[in-house]
């Protein structure tokens, strides 16, 4: 179990040595920012979109267009705020127009949102629409199936309790779509108030074989990138 600020620290780690300058996949190429995740580092509650759209890809910053807007409202109505959760996305990038996140670039990203699950150790996870429903519970049944029932899920080496959801661009209409979410969201506290699900056994580190070169250090930042992700 690590601290609030442990965990901060160990994000902006992998935001800085990885992400920042990720080139995994092409939509490197065509991004203008990383969306890399943001909120309380030590969150209960975690929301896990598709893609970064335009507006995050101008601000670097997860779920900040009119679906972010919606997102919050609905956050408010259950008494919480972007500061009390984490929200990050499948992809850490835009894919140009926003279209569809491709299977490899899922791929690639994937071990992103593990390691982001490992460190902040959420007790509930929202997946966002059918990409993230897909990817966290590795099966193909569809969110209109799926949304407002939880069930515990292993993410990485975690066991969380996997709430799927509408994606909040898909209730921006129609109206109907909406109010489930709306109904969806309100269970919420009470699925934060459950214990934490019981943890599978941890696997033992393999011992290294060679010593690692030191890392070279890294040079001090002139602002705190903690303020240009969004961490609390
Ligand atoms: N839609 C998403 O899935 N993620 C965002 O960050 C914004 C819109």
């Amino acid at each position: 179990m690590s601290s609030a600020t442990e965990r901060r620290e160990a994000l902006k780690r992998i935001y800085l040595d990885e992400a920042k300058d990720c080139r995994r996949c092409p939509l490197h190429q065509t991004r203008t920012n990383v969306v890399f995740g943001a909120g309380d580092a030590d969150a209960d509650l975690m929301f896990i979109g598709e893609a970064p759209g335009r507006t995050e890809d101008e601000l670097g910053l997860p779920f900040v267009g009119q679906a972010g807007k919606l997102l919050d409202k609905l956050l408010g109505e259950i008494g919480l705020a972007r500061e009390n959760v984490f929200v990050a996305n499948v992809l850490k990038f835009r894919p140009p127009g926003n279209r569809d996140p491709q299977p490899t670039e899922i791929e690639q990203c994937r071990d992103y949102l593990d390691r982001q699950v490992e460190l902040i150790e959420p007790r509930v996870i929202c997946t966002l629409g059918n990409f993230s429903t897909k990817l966290l519970r590795a099966d193909t049944t569809g969110i209109s199936r799926l949304h407002g029932q939880e069930e515990i899920r292993a993410v990485g080496p975690r066991a969380v309790r996997l709430y799927p959801l509408y994606h909040p661009a898909a209730a921006l209409y129609p109206p109907s779509t909406l109010e489930t979410l709306r109904e969806d969201f309100l269970r919420i506290p009470a699925l934060l108030a459950l214990p934490v699900p019981d943890q599978p056994e941890p696997v033992p580190d393999v011992p290294e074989i060679e010593d690692k070169p030191e890392p070279e250090p890294v040079a001090a930042a002139t602002a705190d990138p903690a303020d240009q992700l969004g961490l609390f």
